[in-house]
């Protein structure tokens, strides 16, 4: 089903999703932050939904990254057991609206319990034909960039790779996002102006939206503000 806005002409096959904001929308309410992550959840689902009517193609969320690992055990751990708890709870509904589940990132590093109910929900929802949900958990782009490096010279030491042969097209068959193609269109809430290690290499000729708005506070409305943004902006990877 695409229910796509009249305004709206291009809908991005690809979008990418800094989802910023969950702490400071949780002070902002004397709430614990965990509070901010579990509301953020909520959004999630919201935009999971609204992104598979759109006819969105691939959605990316940076649920977890490399550096998050440093924040207070107590918030680690929250944040692990909501993952769970989404991914055990909503992966009915991801089979309902026909979403295909797929990660990246440096999944080993996750308690082996987050990593099952992981690969579960991968499974289950491996022959949907909907949107495809990417969720980068662990996830670093330079961290990507290193193992992907590490893939590339493992295949020059086994002689199935000329070096003479690499170039882009051939070191992004290397990292996590293989199977996808680059994002059209990044968005980042809660305002900050930073790429924060996310997809580097592959957001060379993506558009930036920044909104305001916190995470949990993003629903459909400021998913289709983003694509009249995107809509208005003229992409020309370089040329003229
Ligand atoms: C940034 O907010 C958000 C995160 C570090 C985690 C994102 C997690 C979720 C949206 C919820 C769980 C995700 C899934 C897929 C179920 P922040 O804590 O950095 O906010 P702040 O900058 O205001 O402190």
């Amino acid at each position: 089903m695409s229910r796509v806005p009249e305004d709206i002409k291009t809908v991005p096959r690809h979008i990418a999703i800094i989802m910023d904001g969950n702490g400071r929308w949780a002070r902002e309410r004397g709430l614990p932050r965990t509070e901010g992550h579990r509301r953020g959840a909520d959004s999630v689902r919201r935009v999971v939904k609204a992104c598979g009517e759109l006819g969105v193609e691939f959605l990316t969320l940076y649920a977890f990254s490399s550096e998050n690992w440093k924040r207070p055990k107590r918030e680690v751990d929250a944040l692990m057991r909501l993952l769970q708890q989404f991914l055990k709870s909503r992966t009915p509904e991801m089979m309902e609206q026909n979403v295909r589940l797929q990660a990246i990132g440096r999944l080993h590093d996750l308690p082996e319990a987050c990593q099952a109910e992981l690969h579960r929900s991968i499974s289950k929802t491996a022959q949907n034909t909907g949107l495809t949900l990417i969720l980068a958990l662990s996830y670093g782009g330079r961290e990507e960039i290193i193992d992907g490096v590490k893939s590339l010279l493992e295949s020059v030491e086994k002689g199935h790779l000329d070096k003479a042969m690499i170039d882009g097209e051939v070191f992004s068959k290397h990292l996590y996002t293989r199977y996808y193609p680059d994002p059209d269109l990044l968005i980042r809430t809660s305002g900050e102006l930073r790429l924060s290690n996310f997809l580097l290499w592959q957001m060379s000729y993506t558009e930036f939206y920044v909104t305001e708005k916190l995470w949990p506070d993003f629903e459909r409305e400021a998913l289709l503000e983003a694509l009249r943004a995107f809509n208005a902006r003229s992409r020309r990877f370089g040329g003229v």
